[in-house]
């Protein structure tokens, strides 16, 4: 064990993501250094490593000492790793962006991960960067009345607009996709969960809802549920609650997806980008 490890933990000036350095993700790590860099990831809701030499393998080694791993959706994982995804997109791939629309990993399971884990293997020189909105303070910047209001409702998440069979993936079977995505009717089942969540780790209130899988609110009439979701995946999603994530190669970046949503910006058509990817099991929103 390396129990005299010095984590160095940079902040960005926009209140959502940090850069932890002084800990090499080969070696075991402490108990200590664990909780270092879990509170760094509930304080930043984004950690990011760069200059870690990981592999597949490696990457389940650190991902197992987060937490047990997530359940993976829709997707075929990597040969011999059935918890990694490769998120791989070649040169002449015209295909459209894996995870190119605001989201949570997998909210529409039962228990959504608490983390993603992505590992950037090959990067692209230009574009590929990941946007991330923090949930927590686009809540904070609700009205006291509209928090009240929301307090109690229940959000409609399923995987349905990207996954169905006639969903986007479904419909765009473009055979230059490295990535191989399943489409399936499993995709239209329905889960609620608060729109309004308390983080399980920090306590704090989150706004928690997707343009990608929230559908609806419960209990509304539809035209107010659509007016109202309209709303606030604009309103979570403004600029001022938006980090840019910039990768570069060998770099690991945990994301929080009870705090935080994600878009992936694109932008290098034409260029290789190859991310090794793991989640960690979250808990029952509540
Ligand atoms: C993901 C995802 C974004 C990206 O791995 O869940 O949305 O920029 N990735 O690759
Ligand atoms: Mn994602």
């Amino acid at each position: 064990m390396n129990d005299d490890i010095a984590l160095q933990i940079t902040p960005s000036a926009v209140g959502l993501g940090a850069e932890i350095s002084g800990v090499d993700l080969n070696s075991s790590l402490s108990e200590k250094a664990i909780l270092e860099i879990k509170k760094a990831w509930f304080d930043s809701g984004v950690v990011f490593f760069p200059n870690q030499d990981l592999n597949p393998s490696s990457l389940e080694k650190f991902t197992l000492a987060i937490g047990e791993y997530g359940k993976t959706d829709f997707i075929v994982p990597m040969d011999g790793h059935p918890n990694v995804l490769e998120l791989r997109r070649e040169p002449t791939e015209t295909a459209s962006h894996f995870g190119a629309s605001w989201h949570s990993d997998y909210s529409f399971q039962e228990s959504p991960p608490a983390a993603t884990i992505l590992f950037g293997h090959i990067i692209p020189p230009v574009g590929g960067d990941t946007l991330f909105a923090d949930g927590r303070a686009a809540y904070l910047a609700l009205s006291e009345k509209m928090q009240d209001f929301l307090a109690g409702l229940n959000g409609i998440h399923s995987a349905a607009l990207p996954y169905a069979k006639d969903g986007f993936f479904g419909k765009d079977d473009d055979p230059s996709r490295s990535l191989k995505i399943i489409p399936s009717d499993r995709a239209k089942e329905c889960q609620t969960h608060p729109i309004i969540r308390t983080h399980p780790d920090t306590g704090e209130k989150i706004l928690w809802l997707s343009r990608n899988y929230t559908l609806g609110i419960e209990g509304l009439h539809e035209d107010e549920s659509k007016l109202l979701l309209n709303f606030l995946c604009d309103f979570s999603t403004k600029e001022e609650f938006v980090y840019r994530h910039k990768w570069q190669k060998n770099m690991l970046t945990m994301w929080d997806n009870r705090r935080v949503q994600h878009f992936a910006d694109g932008g290098f058509d034409g260029q290789r980008r190859v991310m090794w990817r793991t989640t960690v099991a979250g808990t029952v929103p509540v």
